[in-house]
This record gives structure tokens, sequence and C-alpha cells, in this order.
């Protein structure tokens, strides 16, 4: 009988960027690429302000990089790129998984930013466990978006209490909707949601937002090392919910 589920404390899941990348990395993969339900499905990194905005994004890129080591040291296949882009967003969402597939991970850069916000994660594997059903069904029969499926994962949130606007931050969320095995061990998935508190048109809250999945060795990922790299360096931001015409870089 596993324990009651009880909210996951910020040491164990807030992390400092440190120089070794290969030790943060292996801290990451453990805590996002979780297989059951001893680890959160998710982190926060917390990288400081001492980086411009391009050299972030190669930093998540860099850390990227020695994940997939891991992981083909931990599976046999890469990790690979299934989308990158770069988002001005102040719409406050509920809990939600991203669209993509299975399995994949999300990490998500998030700039420097005067507008305040805050982040929730809902373990809905752990959930979906707990209520004998698997991931995908919890999300048919309990719709997050709606009062029942909030209810249900209450209990199961988990508010990113160290998350700190005023830094260059790297949120890594298990995006996984597999059921759980113990025969076949698969990533557990968590859902997402992010309030607002304080929109502001004048200002930007900039999310570089990239999705990660399992690849076969020798198969070319999603996204090209041609556009990843227009991804370090472009200073295009996506709106999300906004025209910001006024402002130099909208796009
Ligand atoms: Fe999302």
């Amino acid at each position: 009988m596993m324990a009651k589920f009880e909210p996951w404390i910020p040491r164990q899941f807030c992390l400092r960027h440190q120089t070794v990348l290969n030790s943060q990395a292996a801290e990451v993969y453990r805590l996002v690429c979780r297989t059951d339900f001893s680890a959160p499905g998710f982190c926060v990194l917390n990288c400081g302000s001492e980086f411009t905005s391009s050299q972030f994004r190669q930093r998540m890129l860099d850390l990227t990089k020695s994940l997939a080591v891991i992981h083909e040291s931990t599976t046999g296949n890469s990790l690979g790129y299934l989308s990158a882009a770069r988002f001005d967003q102040q719409t406050t969402t509920k809990f939600h998984r991203d669209g993509g597939p299975e399995e994949c991970f999300l990490m998500l850069g998030y700039e420097p930013s005067e507008v305040e916000s805050e982040i929730q994660i809902a373990d809905y594997a752990r959930c979906a466990f707990d209520l004998g059903i698997s991931p995908q069904n919890f999300l048919t029969r309990h719709n997050p978006m709606f009062h029942s499926g909030q209810t249900l994962l209450a209990p199961y949130v988990t508010r990113l209490s160290c998350f700190a606007p005023t830094d260059y931050q790297i949120v890594c969320i298990n995006n996984l909707a597999a059921p759980f095995s113990r025969e076949q061990p698969r990533w557990q998935g968590t859902l997402h949601t992010a309030t607002i508190l304080s929109p502001d048109d004048s200002r930007r809250r900039v999310i570089n937002s990239t999705m990660i999945g399992p690849l076969p060795l020798g198969i070319a990922p999603a996204i090209s090392p041609e556009q990843l790299h227009g991804f370090v360096v472009t200073t295009e931001v996506r709106r999300q919910g906004y025209d910001k015409r006024h402002l130099s870089d909208d796009q």
C-alpha cells in the first residue's frame, strides 16, 4: 500500500544553478523522468540573473544534451526536441497537459519578469493510480477543466513556492500520459497551471518553451540543429493572448 500523497516541499524540487552541468543534469533527470511516484515529476532550476537571454537559451540546450546522455545510458534511446519557441504568456490557465505525443517532458525557460505569476503542478498520474485507472482515462472521465476533476486533483497539488520571477529559471515538467507499470516502467506525468497575478500589457513574461521526447538512436529529431540555433539567437517573441505592437520585439 502506497503512503498517502503529500505535496512536495521546496528542497525536494528546487535546485540552484551549478557550473558542473553533468551532476545537475543527473538530479534533473532523477526528479523529472520518474517511472514511479518516489520523485515529483518536475523541478525548478534557478539560474540567477547573470545571463543574457541567448546565453540562457543555450544553457537550456546544454542541459538537454546532458539529459540525453543520461537517457541513452538508462534506456538505449536518446532525447530529441519536438518543439522550441518563445512566447509572451500572460494568460491564466487551468490544470492541463500540453498537447504532444504520449511520452514527452517540457523544459520551460522563464526569463526575469515584473509580471507576477504562480505555477502549480498536479500529480494526476498518482491520482489516477490511487483511483485504479490510467492517466488517460482520468483525463477522459475527470476533465480538470471542470469542477469534479479539480476536486479530485486538489490533494495532489504542489505550488512551486521557490519560483522567483526576478531570475532566469528552468522549469522541467513531465508531460506523460502513459499508464503506470512495474513490468514496463514508463515516465509518469503531471499537469500544470499558471496563474498570472498581475497581467500587464506594457510588460513581458517571456517563456522559452521546449518540448522534448525519447528518440530512437539514428532517427532525426523533429527540430533540426539549424532551427535550434534560430531558437537560441532570435529576438522574436510570439504573442499569446496579447497584442503588443507598441513593443519593439513584437513580431
Ligand atoms: Fe502548458
